[in-house]
């Protein structure tokens, strides 16, 4: 079996976090949440993979390489427009060959990995094997209409009146047939070669099409609220430990992660929160369910239940709560006179001002 994982599109939903990075390098606990697909894959047993990339290519070769770190061998498929998961499997079909495959979106993340999922269509051999899981708002997904003993008998991309809550889930099983399907579809009303037609077409055709329901399931809205939720559900599970220097001033309590490099002063951490490499924490508060990515400095502040990226700095500005930080931001207090904010924002930014 190989996998075929989904790396291009725009990632319009994270900006501006994906204004600079690519939505499958955005990471979750200071790991892209990219990585976190391909260990599932490797996990499963799964060796030969291929990545599928868009405009952001070389950020996604440069984060993955060969894949021999993951235990995998990567090879790049290039598709020059984001034309649809469909499309994707075109573009790879001489990759994929006759094998079973799973096919990945590299922006979803899925708590407890694929092995499970894996297992299963080994053991029954269908034609299709979907995940589904449910959602508030269904009208952001592939969703399935599922007959009262569970089998799935039609399929909707993105519906306006959904017909139920249950929402495709980005990784798929597939065995050779679903081919025949893709090399059959149309455009969808938003342009593009749908994987949800194709399963519709597997199943118009009698193909068999398994599905389970699962939970623990997370894909990039663009709310920053559901980043935070799978950031504070992976550090959940974080492993205490200290690579870093932390002083005797410094205070760290529970599930705490300093990595190598890392400089903690005359400051309290409380767990779970990770400290990246060579990030700089000084007379300041790190509060739980706070990643700091790596080379950031956290000078004389408070933050908690946030995401900060590499390089950010934030210098004396009192405290900071469910916050996402950029790339080489800066945050640092205004003069007191006048009092006003003084804001250098990017496109599609979004911030909360209090008092
Ligand atoms: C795609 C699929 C959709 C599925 C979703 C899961 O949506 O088209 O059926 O529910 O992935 O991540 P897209 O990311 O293209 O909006």
């Amino acid at each position: 079996m190989k996998a075929l994982v989904l790396a291009g599109g725009s990632g319009s939903r994270l900006r501006p976090i994906t204004h600079t990075s690519a939505k499958q390098l955005v990471p979750v606990a200071n790991k892209p949440v990219l990585f976190y697909g391909l260990e599932a894959i490797a996990d499963a047993g799964i060796r030969e993979v291929g990545i599928v990339v868009g405009d952001t290519a070389a950020e996604i070769r440069a984060a993955v390489g060969d894949g021999s770190s993951f235990g995998l061998t990567v090879t790049y498929l290039p598709q020059e427009a984001p034309l649809g998961l469909a499309h994707a499997v075109l573009v790879a079909r001489e990759f994929l060959g006759e094998d079973d495959f799973v096919m990945y979106l590299g922006d979803n993340f899925i708590v407890g990995g694929i092995t499970g999922l894996v297992e299963r269509f080994r053991r029954e051999r269908p034609d299709a094997q979907i995940m589904l899981t449910r959602v508030k708002d269904p009208r952001a997904f592939g969703v399935a209409e599922v007959d009262a003993s569970g089998r799935v008998v039609g399929l909707e991309e993105k519906p306006e009146r959904p017909k139920s809550d249950l929402a495709l889930v980005g990784v798929y099983l597939f065995g050779p047939a679903v081919h025949a399907a893709v090399a059959g579809l149309k455009p969808s009303w938003r342009n593009e070669l749908e994987i949800t037609d194709a399963i519709q077409a597997l199943i118009d055709d009698g193909a068999r099409v398994e599905s389970t329901v699962i939970s623990g399931y997370w894909k990039d809205t663009g709310n920053v609220t559901d980043m935070l939720e799978v950031n504070r559900l992976v550090l959940e599970g974080l492993e205490p430990s200290v690579r870093g220097r932390v002083d005797e001033a410094s205070e760290l309590i529970g599930r705490v992660v300093v990595e190598e490099g890392a400089e903690v002063t005359g400051s309290r951490v409380v767990g779970p929160a990770i400290v990246g490499a060579g990030s700089v924490v000084r007379d300041s508060y790190i509060g739980p369910f706070t990643s700091i990515d790596r080379d950031c400095t956290v000078l004389d502040s408070e933050i908690e239940y946030s995401i900060v990226l590499r390089g950010a700095s934030i210098d004396g500005v009192g405290r900071i709560e469910v916050s996402l930080i950029g790339r080489e931001a800066a945050v640092t207090p205004a003069p007191r006179v006048p009092k006003a904010h003084r804001l250098v924002l990017g496109d599609h930014s979004a911030v909360q001002i209090s008092g």
